[in-house]
């Protein structure tokens, strides 16, 4: 009998998200809503409609390999050489080939705990020891939701190759300030890369927040992740890009590639969006109008919610995750639970988080679910 590598064996089992209409279907209701996954609710940009329409007659051939047009409109972007920029099937692969290109056996890969959720597991699949340094509270007394960068650091030795900072932090939508990154970076040895996770980058709305490719000039050993599935509205592609200020970072990123892994219609979609530059900041100006709405909403009902810079609120629910996922499920709401934790909450069309925020009112009323904390 065939066998997968043990690190590979102990991987969790993919489990797919709900689907809404299946969950309506199931439930005999007319419409259920979807905040799990941090997608934006609008349709996708015109012009990057027309731009897939036109690339869509040439599917026939392989897409550009080297992705230059889109890298080279980044490039312009950020004021950086296009050997900086590697664009990716998305930022989580860009992870992958992160723990890929500077992982050895016996390595580290440091990051906080809770973050996102897939750099423990592409650490065990490049053969990384996941080291996590855990949140603390944002506020004394607080439920734990932020980066305690000081302990990162302290985690950070001489076998550490690859550390991730996620900020705005998933789930917890927390985000860190300047002063506090800089003195971590400063504290970081130059042979360890650290990665600043900016897929959310665009909702941050606190100045005191860094941009992180502001932050990387002149560090080498700092680089940027991006993505176009949150606030650009191309989820459903897969693309999104790191920046390095070392090029040699990014030709190792570039060096475990999947050829041709970032489509034709993914990179046209994106050239499209970064031309619609007015109209994505006027969608993420709704969605984070939405954000402090439906935060001081939740807030008003008892739950303990954390200032978010991202498309998400964090719902410190404890013990009664689990329970208060599956009474919102029951009412059509699906949630990104995690279990003992808290409940990730995407941030909707203002009707969507309507329906949230009812489903919560009739959870209270009916069950002990909604009771806030845990
Ligand atoms: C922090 C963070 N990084 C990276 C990603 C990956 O984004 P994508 O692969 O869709 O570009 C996500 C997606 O949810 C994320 O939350």
């Amino acid at each position: 009998m065939v066998s997968a590598r043990p690190a590979v064996q102990s991987l969790p089992a993919y489990r797919p998200g709900r689907n809404p209409a299946d969950l309506a279907r199931e439930l005999g209701v007319a419409r259920a809503v979807k905040l799990a996954s941090n997608e934006v609710a609008f349709p996708p940009l015109p012009a990057v409609v027309e731009a897939l329409a036109t690339a869509a007659a040439e599917t026939n051939r392989y897409p550009d390999n080297g992705a230059v047009v889109l890298t080279e409109a980044l490039a312009g972007r950020f004021g950086v050489d296009p050997a900086q920029v590697v664009p990716g099937c998305g930022a989580v692969m860009l992870c992958q080939q992160l723990a890929q290109s500077f992982s050895d056996p016996g390595t580290t890969i440091a990051f906080a705990w809770r973050s996102f959720e897939m750099y423990p597991l592409l650490a065990q699949v490049a053969g990384a020891r996941p080291v996590q340094a855990p949140l603390v509270p944002g506020r004394p007394g607080g439920p734990a939701n932020t980066h305690d960068l000081d302990a990162l650091a302290a985690a950070v030795d001489a076998s550490t190759r690859l550390v991730f900072v996620c900020n705005p932090n998933n789930p917890t939508g927390t985000a860190v300030r300047r002063p506090e990154l800089e003195r971590f970076l400063d504290a970081v040895p130059a042979d360890t890369l650290v990665v600043l996770d900016e897929a959310y980058r665009e909702f941050v709305t606190d100045p005191d927040v860094p941009d992180g490719i502001e932050l990387m000039r002149g560090r080498p050993n700092v680089a940027v992740l991006r993505t176009f599935s949150k606030a650009w509205g191309l989820a459903g592609l897969r693309v999104g890009y790191l920046v390095a200020e070392d090029p040699a970072v990014a030709d190792a990123v570039r060096r475990t590639h999947v050829p041709f892994s970032v489509s034709m219609l993914a990179q046209a979609a994106a050239v499209a969006a970064l031309d619609s530059e007015d109209e994505v900041r006027r969608r993420v100006a709704a969605v984070v109008a939405e954000r402090d709405r439906l935060g001081a909403a939740l807030r008003d009902r008892g739950f303990d919610v954390p200032d978010s810079q991202a498309n998400f609120v964090w719902l410190p629910t404890g013990e009664r995750t689990a329970e208060l996922a599956a009474a919102l499920e029951a009412r059509g709401v699906i949630t990104r639970p995690f279990p003992g934790e808290g409940i990730r909450v995407t941030v909707g069309a203002p009707d969507e988080d309507d329906v949230l925020l009812a489903a919560l009112d009739d959870v209270a009323a009916t069950t002990t679910a909604a009771t806030p904390g845990g």
